[in-house]
């Protein structure tokens, strides 16, 4: 069997403030002093390293360490891991390696230091440039800390991506045009631009802010696919943007459906081996999985993936594509047959939820607007 390309996740599960949008396995760190817990839970991350068994030669196709907030540690414990995971399983020569950072802890020198170990693309959680914005959304940063920290970045990483939130309380066109000017000013290669959405277990969901209507919201998410789109960016996937030859290398592999090690509190992986994929979750509580861990124990929940799984989980990651996915893909990646697919693939065309061509399968306007509806469709049981 062909193995698809193999990524890393690594979760770092702490923040400064909690902001009140966010269902990511994220705690506030208050009372405790980060740098032990960054001893600690690398520590732990490396335990779970060495834990793993993979066929050789699977050398390691990206990396990205995300949270929470990554950027609270230290250059050396990302230096530790990137070492250990090239001592265990190999890099490949171009293998990409993103830091999530928070414009609230931008440290001129940590940055510095996460280029020197190897880290080569970083992703700022920059939300919005607006004062009235970022204050809504409780998020520790100002505009001119943002501004600071995304100009070094796009100095001295190969590639910067810079999240931005769309739809937001009282949000007006004018402020999101002025927030994509000020990140197209920047000269960032990436965006991932996202509707705000209210999750269950948030501050927001209890105590819900006025949020614009669809409508509005459909006209704001216009106006960011014309000014990108004027601006050379290719929106690639539901939420992504980029200039040419700057994607996300390791998004594409989740949404090329391909394995992945997560490593670290509430991190998933999927895997492929024998014919066969796993999914594994550990623990989720970063003092449970730090404690467990010195017991060699990481997971709380494992299984193999059913064929309706199977199916299911390769459109939720491919249909985000733009472009969709070729069949072979399909097969390549789930050893299914594509007929398995057949009936189903026949309703989201007669829907115009798809269009099926030469061998390629891609989603429609209409099935990118409504792609849960689409998704539902190959919903098996
Ligand atoms: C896992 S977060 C990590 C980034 C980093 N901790 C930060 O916030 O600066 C990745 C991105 O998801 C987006 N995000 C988080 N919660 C969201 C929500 N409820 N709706 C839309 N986007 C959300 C934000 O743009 C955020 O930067
Ligand atoms: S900083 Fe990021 S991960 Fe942390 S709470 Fe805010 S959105 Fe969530």
């Amino acid at each position: 069997m062909q193995y698809p390309p193999l990524s890393v996740y690594i979760h770092i599960p702490w923040c400064i403030h909690k902001c009140p949008y966010c269902d990511f396995n994220s705690h506030e760190f208050k009372d405790q002093n980060i740098k032990n817990n960054e001893e600690a839970y690398t520590h732990a991350l490396l335990k779970q390293i060495e834990n793993y068994n993979i066929e050789p030669n699977r050398p390691i196709h990206s990396i990205f360490f995300g949270g929470g907030t990554p950027s609270l540690f230290s250059p050396k414990a990302f230096d530790t891991l990137i070492k250990k995971l090239e001592n265990t399983f190999g890099l490949d020569k171009n293998c990409e390696i993103t830091i999530e950072a928070n414009p609230g802890t931008f440290d001129k020198k940590h940055f510095y230091g996460y280029r020197d170990v190897g880290i080569n693309r970083m992703s700022l959680g920059i939300q919005s440039f607006n004062q009235t914005h970022l204050k809504k959304l409780e998020r520790i940063h100002s505009p001119k800390e943002a501004a600071s920290a995304a100009n070094l970045a796009v100095r001295i990483f190969d590639k910067v991506n810079i999240d931005l939130m769309f739809a937001l309380p009282s949000q007006s066109l004018s402020d999101v045009k002025e927030d994509i000017t000020k990140a197209l000013e920047i000269g960032t290669s990436h965006i991932s631009y996202y509707h705000l959405t209210i999750e269950p277990n948030t501050f927001f969901y209890k105590f819900p802010p006025q949020l614009p209507d669809e409508e509005k919201s459909a006209e704001i998410f216009d106006l960011i696919s014309n000014e990108l789109n004027s601006a050379k960016f290719e929106h690639y996937e539901t939420s992504a943007y980029a200039k040419k030859n700057s994607q996300c290398l390791h998004n594409l592999n989740y949404w090329n459906f391909g394995d992945y090690l997560g490593i670290g509190a509430g991190a998933h992986s999927k895997l492929s081996c024998e014919g066969k994929i796993s999914r594994k979750s550990c623990f989720k509580n970063p003092r449970d999985y730090i404690k467990n861990a010195n017991n060699h124990k990481f997971y709380d929940d494992e299984k193999l993936l059913s064929e309706n799984d199977l199916i299911f989980e390769f459109m939720m990651n491919a249909l985000r594509l733009n472009k969709g996915f070729n069949q072979s893909l399909f097969e390549q990646r789930t050893n299914l047959p594509i007929s398995i697919i057949d009936k189903e693939l026949s309703l989201a065309k007669d829907k115009k939820l798809i269009i099926q061509k030469n061998g390629r399968i891609k989603p429609t306007d209409l099935g990118q607007s409504f792609l849960n509806e689409l998704l539902q469709i190959f919903l098996k049981d």
